[in-house]
Parts: structure tokens; sequence; C-alpha cells
């Protein structure tokens, strides 16, 4: 039995979108479809950028019916976790590597009625995560250092997804596989097709020309990655 959602998902991220025209960019993913918005969240500690907080993703939830998909770039995420599933985020994800209680903060998100996840860096090990299988919905491995939009695609990544796809097949445990940094038309079937179930893609969806083009674009790479 596959353990793998029926359609891959497209995570376009606001982070490359217009900041003063947000309402725009989620009509344009709602009318496209096969979409979810990824939401980037960064502190200036944990990553060297500051973006936005629960105030923003409140009024995000109010301008669309889309999932939010909430990306944790802070320190002591266990402060805030809870706070953005109560903004109206419908997946939350926290960074291994800024805290040391993980198992703590992904019950406190479940418990708010979030879908909890785990994100790794470039440099973080999957097998960090063996132990925590089954106390997680997804994992996000990243695939370039966080921080920034518009960085270069970290080809390593391709293997960290192969055996994270691995990992959940051995336990039966179908949490999804998510990938962030550099996804482009170039690599989106082919992260599919290793094993990864939604991609987030920020530049190459709001900076191309046509971004409602770029998302249909992207998603039928995708499926076709998912057929093959
Ligand atoms: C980077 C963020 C990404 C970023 C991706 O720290 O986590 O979500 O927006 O942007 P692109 O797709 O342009 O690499
Ligand atoms: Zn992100």
């Amino acid at each position: 039995m596959s353990l793998r959602p029926d359609e891959p998902i497209l995570a376009p991220s606001l982070l490359s979108a217009d900041f003063a025209r947000l309402a725009d960019a989620l009509t344009l993913l709602e009318t496209a479809g096969g979409c979810i918005v990824h939401v980037d969240v960064m502190d200036g500690r944990f990553v060297p950028n500051i973006t936005l907080g629960m105030p923003v993703v409140a009024s995000i939830r109010k301008a669309t019916v889309l999932p939010l998909d909430c990306h944790l770039m802070i320190v002591e995420p266990l402060r805030y976790a809870t706070d953005f599933v109560k903004a109206g985020a419908d997946w939350v994800s926290i960074h291994q590597e800024a805290d040391p209680h993980l198992h703590r903060t992904l019950s406190a998100i479940r418990q708010v009625g979030g879908k909890a996840g785990v994100v790794l860096n470039p440099g973080t090990p999957v097998e960090t995560l063996v132990d925590l299988v089954g106390d997680f919905d997804f994992v996000l491995l990243m695939s370039v250092n966080p921080g920034f939009g518009g960085q270069s695609f970290i080809p390593r990544v391709f293997d960290k997804v192969k055996r994270l796809d691995a990992l959940r097949t051995e336990r039966g445990v179908p949490f999804l596989i998510e990938v962030d940094g550099g996804v482009g038309m170039k690599n989106a079937g082919d992260l599919v097709r290793a094993g990864a179930d939604c991609l987030v893609a920020g530049n190459a969806v709001f900076k191309a020309e046509d971004p409602r083009q770029a998302v249909a674009g992207l998603l039928s790479e995708m499926n076709q990655g998912r057929k093959a």
C-alpha cells in the first residue's frame, strides 16, 4: 500500500511575492489549484533575516481558504508554535537545529489541531528523526540554507528524500516529505520521482513572468514525476 497522498502538492512561498499585494497572490493560487500557501517566518536570530509573525498569518488566514504551511525559522519554537496554529496555520514546521525538545513542541502543535513538521537544514541527516517517526506529520528538507529566497538548489537533498521515503515505508508511517529551496522546472519532476510529496517554490512562481503558468508548469512536472 502506498503511503503517499494521491496528488503531489505545490507550496508557493509568499516570501517571493509582493508583500503589499498578498491578497492578489492568494487569489492567484486559489484559482490555479493544487496549492497550499507556504509562509516563511524568520526571526533574525535562527536565520539572518526577518519576515513576519502571527498578526500577518491571521490576516492571510482571513484572506484565503487554502491551507497555510508555516515554516518557522525561529529560535525557541515552543514559545510561539501553538500561537501560529491559533492564528490560522494548518501545518507548522520547526527546525530540528533550533529545538532540543522536538517531541514536546511537535506534541504541542498537534494538541491544538495543527499538522506538525520537522525541518532539516542541508547539513542535518534524516537519521536524526528515526526515534520520532509517528510524532510528526511531515518532514521539510531544506535544499538551500534557510534565510532567503532565490538561492541555488543543493542536489544532495535527493539522497535525503530517498532515505526518508525508505524510512516511512519500513515503518509503515505515512508522513509527508516536503522540499524547500531552489525548486523549479529543472528539478520538480525528479524530486517527486525520488519520493517528495510537496514542493515549496518561491522565485519559480512569483518571479516568473506569468506566475499562473508557472504554477501549472510545476504541477504538471510534479504529476509526471509521480506517474513515472
Ligand atoms: C528559504 C525559505 C524558502 C524560500 C524558497 O529560507 O524557507 O521557503 O522562500 O524560495 P526559492 O524557491 O526562491 O528558493
Ligand atoms: Zn520555507
